[in-house]
């Protein structure tokens, strides 16, 4: 990078911090936002992590940088701060591949069923849901929660990890899937096992059940960090997000960490940049609205979630 452009970088995140000090903001950011925003955040984390961090937070202005189903779980959870996506069209396309009316349909399919729904699911979804979970306490969420048949949407990558985990129970999965996970491959971790055998291999349970039955880990971004960080290897393949990796070195200076076949990128998350951020701040935008009548059910999925590690 040029002088000139690290200067403007500098100036940019000073103001950045002005005005999220003038605001009383709080930055929470995920772990495949880009280097520059994780910098800024103060604090970083997996989405259950976030979740529960935005809960608890004294603050009353959230500026959540990540994709909308994030910002709109921490103003479910806490309806009387101000949340604001600095990007209006940060979505989440797995988020997107149930409607409420497919739901519906499962419901009426199933009726002794128990809704189990990822956290990456539109507000509405979830207020028609028993309880939410994120990739890091799914296989928890549906072995405790008081029922044998479990309708669980819409990942079915996290569907099969789910049901393998739990054989005990009637696990009816939906056929979303996110294609960021989606495009690694067996031959890809099979290549990577040949290059680097002494390697441990952490995929993400987005990606493919034969992936998850191949690899050494099978955990969530911040899963990802427990386990190198806990672990006595010193080179990992990573089956995630690019920018996962930015974490996972920074913590870990002393570790070798190589993405799982070609670097994915989610194009939602790469949406926020320092410029998006700043904006953001300076406009009071975008700011997260949910009627009152799905905030209070989808609510309690969450508030149950949120009980489970
Ligand atoms: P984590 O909860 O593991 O951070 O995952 C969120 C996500 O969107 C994965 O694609
Ligand atoms: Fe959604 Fe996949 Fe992006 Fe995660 S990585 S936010 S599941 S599209």
């Amino acid at each position: 990078m040029d002088t000139a452009s690290l200067e403007g970088k500098t100036a940019l995140k000073e103001k950045i911090l002005a005005l999220k000090n003038r605001l009383k903001a709080v930055i929470l950011t995920h772990n495949y936002q880009i280097p520059e925003i994780q910098e800024l955040a103060d604090f970083c984390g997996d989405s259950l992590e976030l979740a529960k961090i935005s809960k608890g937070l004294k603050e009353k202005v959230i500026v959540f940088c990540g994709v909308k189903f994030m910002a709109e779980t921490a103003k479910i959870l806490s309806p009387r701060k101000r949340v604001f996506l600095p990007v209006l069209g940060a979505g989440c396309p797995l988020a997107d591949t149930i409607t409420p009316l497919e739901l519906i349909e499962l419901k009426n399919k199933y009726p002794d069923a128990w809704v189990v729904s990822y956290v990456n699911t539109s507000a509405e979804i979830k207020s028609l849901s028993d309880v939410c979970c994120t990739s890091s306490n799914a296989v928890s969420v549906v072995k405790n929660v008081p029922a044998d048949r479990i309708i669980f949407i819409p990942d079915k990558n996290l569907g099969a990890w789910v049901k393998k985990n739990v054989p005990e129970k009637e696990i009816t999965t939906h056929s979303g899937f996110c294609y960021v996970h989606e495009q690694f491959s067996l031959n890809d971790l099979k290549r990577a096992r040949e290059l680097y055998p002494p390697a441990k291999i952490m995929v993400h349970p987005e990606c493919r059940s034969e992936l998850q039955d191949a690899a050494d880990f099978v955990v969530s971004t911040s899963g990802m960090l427990k386990a190198a960080k806990k672990s006595s290897a010193d080179i990992f393949i990573i089956g995630t997000e690019k920018d996962m990796i930015y974490r996972l070195e920074k913590e870990n200076p002393e570790k070798k960490f190589y993405s799982l076949g070609n670097t994915r990128a989610c194009i939602d998350m790469k949406k926020t940049t320092l410029d998006e951020l700043y904006k953001a701040l300076l406009k009071e935008r975008y700011e997260i609205t949910i009627d009152k009548s799905i905030i209070d059910k989808a609510d309690r999925a969450l508030k149950e979630m949120i009980k489970y590690v």
